[in-house]
C-alpha cells in the first residue's frame, strides 16, 4: 500500500487573528504551510501530498510558484468545507481517482508546521501492519478540571489521556466510511479529528507518541512558541 498525504488548509484561523490566514502566516520566515509540504514532499515514504484550501483561497497559487521544488508531489484541491472534517471528506472524494481502497491517508493539520521526517517515520512504522490506523498524540502532563464556567466541577485523572495530534493515518476506504456515517448520524459537529470518527465504529486507533514540537499553532502566543522550536532545525 501507497501513503498519500491529505493536509486540510481550508481554515481562516479566527482565533490567531491575523491579517492573512494562517496557514500562510510567516513562520521564523516561511509560510507556515511550506514546513507541513516540504517535510511531506521530503520524506520518500510519501508518494503524493493533496492540500485542500478553499475555493476562494487566493493565497495558495503565488505560494506553490515560489516553490518549483514541490510542482510535482504536491497537488491542489480548491474545495474546503465549512469545517475541518468536511474539508477532510472533500479532499478525499477529491484523489478518489488516484488512490486504492488499501492506501494509505496520513491527514495532518496545516496549523503543526512542528512535524519532522522523525515523527512521521515513527508514525508509519508503528502502523505498517495495524489493522485499524492510528495518530500521534502526547500523553497528558496537566492535572485537568472539568469546570462550569470558572468553578471546578470536578478533577478528572489523566491517567490514560492523551491529546491528540496529528497526522493521523487510515486506509482509505476505512477513513472515508468513518466519515460518511458520522456524517449520516448529524455527528459531524462532535468531531474534531479523524480518528474519532473512526472510533465511531468501534474501532480502536493506535496511539504513536508524538511530541510537544508538533503542537497545533492556534492562538497568537502560540507563534513565538513555534518559531522557537522551527528555528535551527533548518
Ligand atoms: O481551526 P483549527 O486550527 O482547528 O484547524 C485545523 C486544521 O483544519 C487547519 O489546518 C485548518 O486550515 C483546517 N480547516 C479546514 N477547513 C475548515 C476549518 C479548518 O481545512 N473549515
Amino acid at each position: 500500500a501507497r501513503h498519500f498525504a491529505l493536509i486540510p488548509a481550508a481554515g481562516v484561523g479566527a482565533r490567531l487573528g491575523g491579517a492573512i490566514p494562517k496557514q500562510y502566516m510567516p513562520l521564523a520566515g516561511k509560510p507556515m504551510l511550506q514546513y507541513a509540504l516540504d517535510t511531506f514532499a521530503g520524506n520518500a515514504a510519501i508518494a503524493h501530498t493533496f492540500i485542500v484550501v478553499s475555493a476562494a483561497d487566493g493565497y495558495i497559487g503565488d505560494f506553490l510558484a515560489t516553490q518549483p521544488q514541490l510542482a510535482d508531489k504536491v497537488t491542489v484541491v480548491r474545495h474546503g468545507g465549512e469545517t475541518r472534517q468536511e474539508s477532510v471528506r472533500n479532499g478525499l472524494l477529491a484523489i478518489r481517482a488516484h488512490i486504492a481502497d488499501n492506501d494509505w491517508v496520513l491527514v495532518h493539520d496545516a496549523a503543526r508546521p512542528g512535524l519532522n521526517d522523525a515523527l512521521l517515520d515513527r508514525l508509519i512504522a508503528a502502523l505498517h501492519d495495524d489493522d485499524v490506523g492510528g495518530l500521534l498524540a502526547l500523553p497528558i502532563v496537566d492535572t485537568l478540571k472539568r469546570s462550569n464556567a470558572s468553578r471546578v466541577l470536578e478533577t478528572v485523572p489523566r491517567n490514560g489521556l492523551w491529546a491528540a495530534q496529528t497526522p493521523q493515518m487510515f486506509r482509505y476506504a476505512l477513513l472515508q466510511r468513518a466519515l460518511d456515517a458520522a456524517q449520516l448520524q448529524g455527528r459531524v459537529g462532535d468531531i474534531t479529528d479523524d480518528a474519532s470518527a473512526v472510533e465511531m465504529l468501534g474501532l480502536q486507533p493506535k496511539l504513536v507518541e508524538g511530541s510537544p514540537r508538533n503542537f497545533k499553532v492556534t492562538l497568537a502566543h502560540d507563534v513565538a512558541l513555534a518559531e522557537l522550536f522551527l528555528q535551527g532545525q533548518e
